[in-house]
């Protein structure tokens, strides 16, 4: 476990000496088994695993929730030394940022910093894409693997790293869910009992609207209307519910096969997320 940048540069200096390849599984820690999978498939793609832990503060686009985060560090570094991981770099907030918030410089992604969870989330992304663009020349990783669970983060990487091309190979491990469909997510913990029994719902809805589109529906807007409409009558506060191009996640075209339909929604203070690729055909 370090915390600091220069042993993290010692120790990647060694690795490259011996020419073993670095695998990176970026996380905000309070690990689940979504993150473990992802730590899994990196295993098996790479010489060594670096686990980053950082409750990025730049990401955060509401104190409160980045007040009320959890952190575990000393459980999830128990769970990932069960999986076999080499290192946990888990810097403080000073060692990532020695400036004033306000005078660091950022990683902006254009167009796609601004759709879906951007719109929602101001700033949000901007602070995704500088902490992972901090973390890749930090640990200089060969690949680094993201979950589809966030799959407008994981576009938004895909972008930044072919923008600015950065010599990191980006990997994508799929949603693990609980039993009943929920995805897994560190903010899961905020729902209490009654809100656990709905929360599934999300997942639900998505899964009724892909299936409509998968049998031919194709008016967007109206099962997006009529999606946002199950989401509340099942309990939620939807901020959106889009079907788009998995490409670009712009709106889809008659032409478009390769679609997903992405989702988030307020379940008492837990503002749940998810989404699901269609191949319409
Ligand atoms: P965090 O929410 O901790 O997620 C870390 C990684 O785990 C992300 O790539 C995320 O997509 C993936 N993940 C989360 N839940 C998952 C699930 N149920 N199934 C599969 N993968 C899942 O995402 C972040 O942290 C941060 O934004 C970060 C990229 C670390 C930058 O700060």
């Amino acid at each position: 476990i370090i915390h600091c940048v220069t042993s993290l540069r010692q120790v990647r200096n060694g690795w490259r000496d011996a020419r073993e390849s670095v695998a990176l599984v970026p996380t905000m820690g309070n690990l689940h088994a979504g993150h473990l999978a992802l730590v899994r498939q990196a295993r098996h793609q790479a010489d060594r695993v670096v686990v980053s832990i950082f409750v990025n503060p730049l990401q955060f686009d509401r104190p409160e929730d980045l007040a009320a985060y959890p952190r575990t560090l000393a459980e999830d570094c128990e769970l990932l030394a069960q999986e076999g991981v080499d290192l946990v770099f888990a810097p403080g907030d000073e060692e990532l940022y020695r400036r004033p918030r306000s005078e660091i410089t950022r990683v902006e992604v254009a167009g796609l910093s601004d759709l879906l969870e951007g719109a929602h989330r101001p700033g949000h992304f901007a602070g995704v894409a500088t902490v992972v663009c901090k973390l890749f020349n930090l640990v200089q990783p060969d690949l680094a693997i993201f979950g589809e669970k966030d799959f407008q983060q994981l576009m938004l990487i895909r972008r930044m790293v072919d923008d600015l091309d950065i010599p990191v190979e980006v990997l994508s491990g799929a949603t693990v869910r609980e039993p009943d469909g929920l995805a897994l997510s560190s903010r899961n913990a905020y729902l209490d009992a009654a809100q656990r029994e709905r929360a599934p719902g999300l997942y639900q809805v998505l899964c009724e609207l892909a299936g409509q589109v998968t049998s031919g529906a194709r008016d967007y807007d109206l099962l997006e209307a009529k999606a946002m409409k199950g989401l509340e009558i099942r309990g939620f506060e939807p901020d959106y519910v889009a079907v788009r191009r998995s490409a670009d996640l712009l709106p889809p075209g008659a032409q478009d096969s390769q679609l997903v339909v992405l989702a988030a929604a307020w379940l008492g203070r837990a503002r749940l997320i998810d989404n699901l690729t269609m191949d319409v055909q």
